[in-house]
């Protein structure tokens, strides 16, 4: 039989004849599987970042039993797979530097395999977007289950948010108003459960970003960890991926230039974390959906921020989801979004958002009331400094700082500012504008999280918390300050971060959405031309192969020879 005619991918596998037929059957038959588990059913690939390495993804495997439980009831053939994980807490030098290659994995063992469909485990900051932008390569039917939030944190009455507190109380114990012994007391309260940062980080982010793409079933970004509805949702889940086969629902179908664009609303009024920014390009560049950095500002301009929790205010994801969580988010600024769209729910965001609503006013904040003005999310700033952008997320920032002028202080790389920011004569005032190099995707390699540089000590004793700082790195979605990060092009590729000086003058115009270098041009040219490009730091291995390939921030930090897709293509026989 030619392997032309079998309707479903799986079955050019499991009914191929002669000895390739035997290889396949035979060895799943090995795990306990009779051949009627082969023959009519479609095969449902559940790839997993579990890992202990990876304690915001360590409970995937119980959530994994669940979507199983959900794919047997609705007749598929479920197969459990891991895939890497990237434990943002612990690995170094930073997540990222492997977020593209969790990506080439995914696409890989997706294309590799006898799958009909895919779901796709996922928590913590990196796996959501990593394995999104793998299985668009391939575009089977797909859906994602993220982990969900921990449980909130709490210590001696008062709520700790991961990320946030430690931001907080690590720059209190610089200033000598903190004991260690309270800070390590409030490390064994500010992670209680299983499960992702609970507060608007990235993973609650991506989460929620996912969520608003319609590839996750509504109402599931926000479920904690650890809530029985959590695995009540997963095994619905398990039901609708196998009706997505049925349907031919690919991921093409679902991940449209609408979705992003629902999405970058949604990300605008959840008030979500930059790292979004680049994770959504990417994805997009996968898909092959036309985005650019530009519509982060000009599609979110409207849209107010409504969700009233950390970093930029007070709840945390608990009671986000006990407010009606995302679909109650969508349902306020419906008028804004693509209602029409089709999601992996089967059914049309409209539909998904028909009943929903906020349970509490001060948390998920009427859109006519909301907890920030439009324009208060992530917004594009270009310039001489910046001329292929940079982002600044305006309700972590200081207002009074959102129009500046300052003297530049510059770094050359961010382990030369740690040791400085201690020096009690480093010559800072609060209008400083402190400048770091060498961190972004190429610079650093990896695009670290470390552009919201701690405020020098001898400020911090005068009570300063917050000044101007820019960078060519990411900020964690649980930090705040008046920070620009991703600023393109970075300075390990020349770009005129490069070639800033302490002692040069910047000027920030969030209004005006500019950001400038206050050097001549004729200045510009003559740095330009003594400029020297930083040596690789890295020369084999993955690292040598990223520092070689990686784009640019405003382009999404992919590899440039993965952008795009191969499709889901049935690969040769090999025996
Ligand atoms: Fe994993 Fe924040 S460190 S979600």
């Amino acid at each position: 039989m030619s392997e032309e005619v079998y309707k479903r991918r799986s079955e050019n596998w499991f009914k191929a004849e002669g000895k390739h037929g035997y290889i396949y059957r035979e060895r799943f038959r090995n795990m306990g599987f009779g051949s009627e588990v082969f023959s009519d059913k479609p095969v449902i690939g559940i790839a997993t970042t579990w890992s202990e390495l990876n304690p915001c993804n360590a409970h995937l495997d119980r959530v994994a039993e669940a979507v199983k439980r959900g794919v047997w009831e609705a007749g598929g053939f479920p197969l459990e797979f891991p895939t890497m994980s990237l434990g943002e807490p612990v690995m170094r030098p930073t997540t990222m530097l492997w977020r593209n290659l969790l990506a080439m994995e995914t696409e890989e063992l997706i294309r590799a395999n006898p799958l009909d469909g895919v779901v796709l485990l996922a928590g913590c900051d990196k796996t959501p977007p990593g394995m999104l932008m793998g299985a668009a390569s391939v575009n089977l039917p797909t859906l994602m289950i993220t982990g969900g939030p921990m449980l909130n944190g709490r210590y001696k009455g008062e709520t700790l948010g991961s990320g946030t507190a430690v931001w907080k109380y690590s720059e209190q114990i610089r200033a000598g108003k903190l004991s260690i012994e309270e800070f390590f007391a409030m490390e064994s309260c500010s992670a209680r459960s299983n499960g992702s940062c609970m507060t608007m980080g990235t993973a609650s982010t991506m989460a929620c970003v996912t969520e608003a793409l319609g590839v996750q079933l509504p109402g599931s970004a926000a479920i904690p960890a650890v809530d029985a509805r959590r695995f009540s949702t997963s095994q619905e889940a398990g039901r609708r991926i196998v009706q997505m086969v049925y349907d031919d629902q690919v991921l093409s179908k679902v991940l449209t230039r609408e979705a992003f664009e629902n999405a970058i609303k949604v990300n605008a009024a959840i008030g979500g974390s930059t790292n979004a920014v680049v994770h959504l390009l990417a994805i997009a560049g996968r898909i092959g959906v036309k985005l650019d950095l530009d519509d982060f500002d000009t599609l979110a301009r409207e849209v107010p921020v409504l969700v009233n929790l950390m970093p930029s205010g007070k709840y945390l994801m608990e009671e986000f989801f006990d407010a009606g969580g995302l679909p109650a988010v969508m349902k306020e600024i419906e008028g804004m979004l693509h209602t029409e769209h089709i999601t992996v729910s089967g059914k049309s965001v409209k539909e998904n958002i028909a009943t929903a609503e906020s349970w509490n006013a001060d948390v998920i904040t009427p859109a006519s009331k909301p907890f920030q003005k439009a324009g208060s999310g992530i917004v594009v700033l270009k310039g001489s400094l910046a001329p292929d952008g940079c982002v600044l997320k305006v309700s972590a920032a200081t207002p009074e700082l959102l129009v500046h002028t300052g003297e530049a202080l510059v770094f050359e790389q961010i382990e030369d500012y740690l040791v400085a920011s201690e020096d009690m004569n480093l010559p800072v005032t609060k209008d400083t504008v402190l400048v770091l190099k060498h961190a972004g995707p190429r610079g650093f390699p990896g695009f670290p999280e470390v552009g919201n540089m701690p405020i020098p000590r001898k400020l911090l004793e005068q009570g300063i918390t917050d000044m101007v700082r820019i960078s060519d790195a990411r900020m964690s979605g649980t930090a705040y300050g008046t920070v620009l990060l991703h600023t393109s092009p970075e300075a390990a590729v020349g770009g005129p971060l490069a070639l800033v000086k302490t002692g040069d003058m910047i000027e920030l115009n969030v209004p005006n959405r500019s950001i400038n270098l206050l050097v001549s041009e004729e200045e510009m040219a003559k740095r330009k031309a003594a400029w020297v490009a930083p040596a690789p730091k890295h020369t084999r291995g993955w690292s040598k192969l990223y520092y070689e390939t990686v784009q640019q921030a405003h382009l999404g930090a992919d590899l440039d020879f993965l952008n795009g897709s191969s499709g889901s293509g049935i690969p040769r026989h090999s025996h």
